[in-house]
């Protein structure tokens, strides 16, 4: 696909990607105030639209932006991957949504302000290599608010931590909040402890992960145990494994935390089963 006739969606119309600009005083662009959504296609099926679509309106619902925003998104996304020739290939599919543009205030606009709706889909390259090889992560302070349920679009805390692992040559890092582990900067993340998957509760800490649910569903349905409690780091030197779940990186085993490799530096038994039960899953999506 030639990425100079890339088609997004903006405010009701579909647009050239160069075409499309919001206004300088967009809240998006003033104070981060919006939400979004990353969702994957499957040759032109959407995994767990519903889901995500249903989280959307949450996050929407949370920050008081009405949900008449996101009406019709569901229709957007099939005329999004047609027109950018990815109905038949892997595409990651954006979706933003803002208070949209009015003077600034600190306190939302008057009611007649039209939110900004915006979404693209791009070829996406599924990180076969990394998933194959599993990754080194880090550890570090979360710093972000205590509203982490919400999928806002400020992301700064994520961004920096994220950087804070590229520059570590680590492919993730994970958040540590009072001496619990929480998530990772994009991912949900979870241990394996004497053979249970734990992962931390659903709480204003974490973001309720997508992946995550489809992937505790999987092990419950083939007897795999799971849990969801909070942990301390200091627990993690008793885990036999770990991984990460997202969308964009489904089940990433992790290798090593802060150079300390994770059993014996290699992807773990568990990790395996779960990621070719997500595989089967994706191959009949
Ligand atoms: N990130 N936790 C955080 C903080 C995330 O940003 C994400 C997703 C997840 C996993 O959620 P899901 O399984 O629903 O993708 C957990 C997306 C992919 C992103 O920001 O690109």
């Amino acid at each position: 696909m030639n990425s100079g006739n890339e088609i997004v969606f903006l405010n009701g119309s579909f647009l050239r990607r160069e075409e499309a600009a919001v206004p300088a005083l967009d809240r998006g662009f003033m104070f981060a105030d919006g939400v979004y959504e990353v969702l994957r296609s499957y040759r032109g099926s959407l995994f767990e639209q519903a889901a995500h679509i249903e989280r959307l309106r949450r996050s929407l619902r949370e920050i008081r932006i009405g949900q008449g925003a996101a009406d019709g998104i569901e229709e957007i996304i099939p005329g999004l991957l047609e027109r950018n020739g990815l109905a038949e290939s892997e595409a990651l599919v954006y979706i933003q949504i803002t208070r949209g543009a009015a003077p600034r205030t600190h306190q939302f606009p008057v009611p007649e302000t039209t939110p900004t709706v915006y979404a693209h889909a791009v070829p996406f390259d599924p990180p076969f290599e990394q998933r194959d090889r599993g990754i080194p992560v880090i550890l570090v302070p979360d710093t972000r608010w205590k509203r982490c349920d919400i999928k806002s679009i400020a992301l700064l805390p994520n961004i920096l931590a994220r950087q804070m692992a590229e520059d570590a040559g680590a492919g993730e890092s994970i958040f540590i909040r009072d001496g619990m582990v929480t998530e990772g900067s994009s991912s949900t993340f979870c241990a394996v402890f004497s053979g249970t998957v734990v992962t931390h509760p659903e709480s204003n800490v974490v973001l309720s992960g997508i992946t995550k649910r489809v992937v505790f569903d999987l092990c419950t349905r083939t007897g795999i145990p799971v849990a969801e409690r909070p942990f301390r780091e200091d627990e993690l030197t008793r885990a036999a494994e770990m991984m990460l779940l997202s969308t964009t990186r489904e089940v990433m085993p992790i290798i090593s935390v802060d150079g300390m490799e994770v059993g014996d530096g290699t992807p773990g038994q568990l990790t395996r089963k779960i990621q070719a039960a997500f595989s089967e899953v994706i191959r009949s999506v």
